[in-house]
């Protein structure tokens, strides 16, 4: 694990004002500093309000700034509340995260996140695909099936795979503080690896600043999404350390 590129993604969610970029300093030191830096990727995804300050806050620092969800239209248009991808980068984001459970449960499916990903892919945004199951799927066994579809689907007649990174958040896991058994989520990893090659894949689900230390075991994760502990810069930092001692 210790020589592993990794990722660390903060999600926001809808949490934070202005006075929340005041602590992103503490992050931005730590990460100058820490000996391991090359071999990690910071992208703060806050909500659309705080992207562009953040932007500016983060500017020559080794941190980036992404978007939590981008519209599927390309252009400007009559969407009263949505922002393109294009309109994110403007604001200086360099990645979006698309399909988050909280999503699609307001509806979201696979080809509306797919139409999502070609129109982030076509103005340069780097895209973190978030798949998985919800409890009762799980109960049912089709984990595997359901994250097939999700990724299947998703991409569908998507050529450059590479500026796309998978995310396996399973819903049941997501603020209820309870993660994946260490040996599930290696084998589900493991088989999203198995079954679509050469995608880094991210856990997502109540990682803190104890159970990292159960999941930096899991060596064929790629990184972290993190939501609730990532507001936090002392936890994140924390987050980060402990991965690498
Ligand atoms: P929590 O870390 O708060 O469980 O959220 C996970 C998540 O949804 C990140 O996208």
């Amino acid at each position: 694990m210790t020589n592993k590129y990794m990722y660390f993604i903060a999600n926001w969610k809808m949490y934070g004002g202005l006075n929340s970029l005041n602590s992103l300093h503490k992050v931005i030191n730590f990460l100058r500093k820490f000996k391991k830096n090359n071999f990690i990727k910071i992208v703060y995804c806050p909500p659309h309000t705080l992207i562009r300050p953040m932007s500016k806050k983060l500017k020559n620092s080794l941190i980036n700034v992404g978007a939590q969800n981008c519209h599927e239209n390309d252009n400007y248009g009559p969407f009263t509340g949505s922002v393109n991808a294009k309109m994110l980068k403007n604001v200086g984001a360099k990645f979006v995260i698309i399909g988050h459970s909280e999503n699609r449960l307001r509806g979201e499916n696979n080809k509306l996140i797919n139409i999502k990903i070609k129109s982030a892919l076509k103005v340069g945004l780097k895209v973190i695909l978030c798949i998985g199951e919800t409890s009762v799927e799980k109960r049912k066994k089709i984990t595997k099936q359901i994250l097939s579809k999700q990724i299947k689907l998703g991409l569908d007649k998507i050529k450059n795979k590479n500026k796309i990174i998978i995310a396996y958040e399973p819903v049941w896991s997501i603020g209820t503080g309870i993660i994946p058994k260490p040996e599930d989520l290696f084998n589900t990893i493991n088989f999203i690896k198995k079954k679509f090659k050469n995608f880094k894949v991210l856990y997502g689900g109540s990682v803190n600043t104890k159970n990292i230390n159960e999941l930096k075991l899991i060596d064929n994760i790629d990184g972290f999404l993190i939501g609730g502990a990532s507001q936090d810069s002392k936890k994140f930092i924390d987050i980060i350390k402990k991965t690498y001692i």
